[in-house]
């Protein structure tokens, strides 16, 4: 097995530090069966912030050319965290150099990137080489019940979903122009938070086979440019000067699953809603329904309770659920969980595969990069029913 492994982040900013933190944490949970792991590097072209990020998680240095990272031989991990239309240059830079890669979401702005980031992390498999995409929530141990509660029958058949992934940071007119508002129709709030909502439903409904009804707006159709950097979501001086936005607000559909139809809506200005991933299953023997903003309880309803007692119940999430007992530094039911210990899951994931710890041994495996393109073929589709009036546009089920 691996006896050690050297760690890089590049993107310092909103993720990218969420990224450093879980890779200082990943040797924290959980046995301690993971290599020695060393912090390298942060890469960032704003040095303030890179400096900064590597200081607080640890990391050794900071680089402001990522390509310093590419050419390290003691890094072997790296997690590349800038913004998606950047993505392929480093992700194929980084695989051709022998780097194990794990590439945020959505895999790019484009598909014509993502197919090609594909063909790159192929190759580099051969050579055993990794290349992966997160997929965050799918560790979740909320989403993670849902899942089991359908699995397992609790629910009876799956009769509809029901998802939404409301953000605000884009609600207020003078949020400044960023990359997030440039890009091609769908890679606005349905590439940056579609994309979660869409792999989540998938993982709860089966696989999607058909997009109808889609729409795609632009709330404000144009932001002044920032005077200075920014970073995340943040608002901050700007200019006189305004840019058009290129692309949606908001998006909303209907899709067909291989288990049930659903309905789904994302959005960047929905104000006073600042992160509410919001999912409920309905079932033939009951429901669920699960929420980003509570993230440490599921709610339950189950058709055989009394009648007069009949009606969703709340259940703490603690250990009598899918890997909580052992995994946290507090287990007990009630201490919460949050968006951060989702990417110390991933990150540990991620290193677990990389060690050839054995899968039924680790945390699920994060996604290769043909889910990746999958998950844009699902977002491609949405736009595509929004560009066509709503109309149908069935999904191919070619996944691996
Ligand atoms: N999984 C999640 O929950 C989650 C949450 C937020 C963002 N993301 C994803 O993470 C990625 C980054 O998003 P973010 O919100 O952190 O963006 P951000 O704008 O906050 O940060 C991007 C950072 O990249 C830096 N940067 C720009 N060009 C660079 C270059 N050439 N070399 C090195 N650094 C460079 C910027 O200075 C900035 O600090 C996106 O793909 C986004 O979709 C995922």
């Amino acid at each position: 097995m691996t006896q050690s492994l050297g760690v890089a982040v590049i993107g310092a900013g909103m993720a990218g530090k969420a990224h450093a933190a879980a890779y200082r944490a990943a040797s924290t949970i959980y046995k301690p069966t993971l290599p020695e792991i060393h912090l390298i590097s942060i890469a960032d072209i704003n040095v303030e912030l890179g400096t900064e990020a590597a200081a607080r998680y640890g990391f050794q240095r900071h680089d402001v050319e990522w390509r310093a990272i590419v050419d390290d031989p003691a890094v072997d991990v790296v997690s590349v965290v800038v913004a998606n239309f950047l993505h392929r240059e480093i992700v194929e830079a980084l695989l051709a150099a022998g780097k194990h890669v794990l590439c945020e979401k959505p895999l790019s702005d484009t598909l014509d990137d993502a197919r090609a980031m594909a063909e790159a992390a192929h190759s580099a498999e051969e050579k055993e080489i990794l290349a992966r995409i997160g997929y965050s929530y799918l560790r979740a141990p909320g989403i993670t019940f849902l899942g089991s509660l359908i699995d397992d029958g609790r629910l009876g058949e799956m009769l509809h979903f029901s998802g939404r992934y409301w953000t605000d940071y884009g609600c207020h007119p003078d949020a400044p122009m960023s990359w997030r508002y440039q890009g091609p129709a769908g890679s606005g709030a349905l590439g940056d938070v579609g994309s979660h909502l869409s792999y989540i439903a998938e993982y709860l409904c089966g696989e999607v086979q058909e997009i109808s009804g889609g729409r795609l707006s632009t709330a404000i159709n144009e932001r002044p440019q920032p005077l200075g950097n920014v970073v995340g979501h943040s608002r901050g001086n700007v200019s006189n000067e305004f840019s058009p936005v290129e692309n949606d607000d908001y998006a909303s559909f209907n899709a067909k699953f291989a288990r049930c139809v659903g309905t789904l809506e994302v959005s960047r200005v929905a104000a006073g809603h600042p992160n509410d991933l919001y999912l409920e299953v309905f079932g033939s023997k009951g429901a669920a329904r699960w929420s980003q903003t509570n993230p440490s309880q599921v709610e339950v309803l189950l058709h055989d309770e009394q009648a007069d007692v009949a009606g969703y119940r709340v259940v703490p999430l603690g250990p009598a659920h899918p890997r909580y007992a052992g995994g946290w530094a507090m287990d007990a039911p009630g201490v919460g969980i949050g968006q951060n210990d989702l990417f110390v899951h991933q990150a540990r994931a991620f290193l677990e595969e990389i060690a050839g710890i054995p899968e039924a041994e680790s945390l699920p495996r994060c996604r290769t990069f043909v889910d990746g393109v999958h998950n844009m073929e699902f977002l491609a589709a949405v736009a595509d029913s929004a560009a066509a009036g709503g109309s149908a546009i069935p999904i191919s089920s070619e996944i691996n």
